[in-house]
């Protein structure tokens, strides 16, 4: 997949004047300003309606710019990079003097990533090429708090009187948010889990990564616990209390939506039955789009069935959890 040239030059352009644009990655679609560009960052908490001390992640052309935009990195920081990017990964640094407020939320450290989208790396390289710093700030280009958006049409939905381009790069293939490791301390920590999980990482790194445990106040926004939400609201149930809990909601009139993953739809169950592929990597693919579609429905209750409790589903289960909050 390749840009219009026209497109492309319109998107720097834009970004150059300080202004928005959103983009397709591997994960879901940013909303993309300068980084080192204060005034152009403040547009994206605006557009968001974001706390303004929500760090963002800076998104680069390769891994040649890690040093203009963090210090101190680690020897694992320089062999993840290697490994992973282009790819679903973050990571935290700590950041270089020149790295303003506005993009670290006014911590010392720095979020850091290459995605794995033709696209993105396009338009990062044509960025870098008419600025020196090269640095794209984007988070998830949705409203605050709201589901992350894996197609150009979900952010039209979600922001598209506040930006004035949106470069579509189709549907994304990861489907949730980057993997988030921290590498600013002593040991790594997985703040956010994701595609890329704590074994492959620690293939990498030698040793298993420490994992965060979201309580207290958040470092990341995406540990507040009713972050990815729909407007409607979530129940997540154990796939053996489906049926039951369903039979009992429409006794009472309650008109509910479900997404399973191994339970296909009886007689007599809700019309709105989604199924979801039943392996982590198909299921995280299509989980927004299932979600934001269901928001749709005009449903009182989206009721979700659980899926396996194991490392290999835990970024999946992570962003159950945080829709079900
Ligand atoms: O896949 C992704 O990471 C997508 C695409 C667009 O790259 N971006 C994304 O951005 O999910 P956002 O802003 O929705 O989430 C970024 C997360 C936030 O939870 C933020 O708190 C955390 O990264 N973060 C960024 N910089 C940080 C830092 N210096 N320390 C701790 N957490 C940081
Ligand atoms: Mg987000």
């Amino acid at each position: 997949m390749s840009l219009d040239p026209a497109l492309l030059d319109r998107a720097v352009a834009l970004l150059q004047a300080g202004e928005l644009v959103a983009l397709p990655t591997e994960t879901v679609y940013g909303l993309g300003a300068d980084a080192a560009n204060p005034t152009a960052v403040a547009k994206i908490f605006a557009a968001k309606g974001r706390p303004a001390d929500h760090p963002l992640i800076v998104h680069l052309p390769g891994d040649a710019g890690l040093e203009q935009w963090a210090r101190d990195i680690p020897q694992g920081a320089w062999d993840l990079a290697e490994m992973f990017w282009p790819g679903p990964l973050t990571m935290i640094l700590k950041k270089q003097d020149w790295v303003p407020d506005a993009v670290t939320g006014g911590q010392d450290t720095v979020g850091l990533r290459v995605p794995g989208h033709p696209v993105a790396l396009e338009l990062l390289q044509a960025f870098a090429r008419v600025n020196p710093r090269g640095g794209i700030a984007a988070p998830s280009a949705n409203r605050f708090g709201r589901i992350s958006p894996t197609t150009a049409a979900h952010v039209q939905e979600e922001l598209g009187d506040k930006i004035s381009l949106i470069l579509d790069g189709g549907p994304c293939q990861v489907g949730i948010e980057s993997t988030i490791i921290d590498l600013s301390r002593d040991r790594p920590e997985v703040l956010r889990p994701g595609h890329i999980g704590p074994q492959l990482l620690a293939e990498v790194l030698g040793d298993l990564p420490a994992i965060h445990q979201s309580q207290g106040a958040p470092r990341v926004s995406g540990s507040l616990e009713s972050h990815y939400a729909p407007v409607t609201p979530v129940r997540l149930l154990a796939p053996e209390r489906l049926l039951d809990f369903l039979t009992l909601q429409r006794h009472a009139g309650t008109r509910c939506g479900v997404l399973a993953c191994n339970q296909p739809a009886q007689a007599g169950m809700p019309h709105q039955w989604r199924m979801l592929p039943s392996d982590p990597t198909g299921y995280a693919h299509d989980l927004y789009d299932a979600l934001r579609d269901m928001d749709h429905r005009q449903l009182d209750l989206i009721v979700i069935e659980n899926t396996p409790n194991t490392p290999a589903w835990a970024a999946v289960q992570d962003r159950l959890r945080r829709a079900a909050a």
